[in-house]
């Protein structure tokens, strides 16, 4: 039985894998503000770098992160949590801007979850070679809300698992423009991606860089 699943999945193209209930991939979503994007990105990591965070046990994250909003999701020895400052600049962390709350509000009333009012972004940078382990996203203190991930520069895998770290993930491949959403009873999933094969995007060249849209504080 557990061996017909698995064929059915090698063979089945990723367009029509079926995707668990609260999870809605929108290819190429966020295609019509990538130039507003871009820029803002460029703008938020002008005043808050892209830094490798350390986790509670001690290691160097792969992925190189930033932060935008009103609070933003930070790792240090102490633990995983929000904190309206930029540990590294001592600062508030640059507002959210307008092109990316847009492209979350919408993207989530795509995938039927309406009134989504985003006060978080974590930028994360993947070079080649880079990962991410599989995780839930926890530190959230409003998880009725959903989570709006969108996808920029070189192709990923996205490993899509199950609300148990048990579930072996699905693998689905993501393209700049493509944004996931998850949210409702796929809140709690458990979600990651694969090492970032090595390539050359024309807008962004050697890299990957995702936006997570979330709201961190009660609304
Ligand atoms: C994350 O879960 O923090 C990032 C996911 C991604 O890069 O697609
Ligand atoms: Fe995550």
């Amino acid at each position: 039985m557990g061996r017909c699943v698995i064929e059915l999945e090698l063979i089945e193209p990723p367009e029509q894998v079926r995707l668990p209930p609260g999870v809605r991939l929108l290819r190429g979503f966020s295609l019509p503000w990538e130039a507003a994007l871009l820029a803002d990105i460029n703008r938020v990591v002008a005043a808050a770098p892209f830094r490798h965070m350390i986790t509670p046990g001690g290691q160097r994250m792969s992925a190189a992160m930033t932060n935008c909003g009103s609070v933003g999701w930070i790792s240090d020895r102490s633990g995983y949590r929000y904190a309206s400052l930029d540990p590294h600049t001592g600062q508030p962390w640059p507002a959210l801007p307008g092109s990316f709350s847009t492209l979350a509000r919408r993207a989530a009333e795509a995938a039927g979850f309406v009134g989504f009012a985003p006060d978080a972004c974590l930028i994360n940078r993947y070079a080649p070679g880079t990962r991410m382990s599989l995780h839930q996203d926890r530190d959230e203190q409003d998880l009725n809300a959903p989570i709006v991930s969108a996808s920029l520069g070189l192709p990923a895998v996205f490993l899509l698992g199950g609300l148990e770290r048990s579930a072996r993930p699905v693998r689905l491949p993501l393209a700049h423009g493509d944004v996931i959403v998850w949210g409702g009873p796929a809140r709690m999933i458990f979600h990651g991606v694969a090492p970032i094969v090595a390539g050359l995007h024309s807008g962004l060249g050697r890299q990957r860089i995702n936006l997570t849209l979330r709201r961190a504080c009660p609304t």
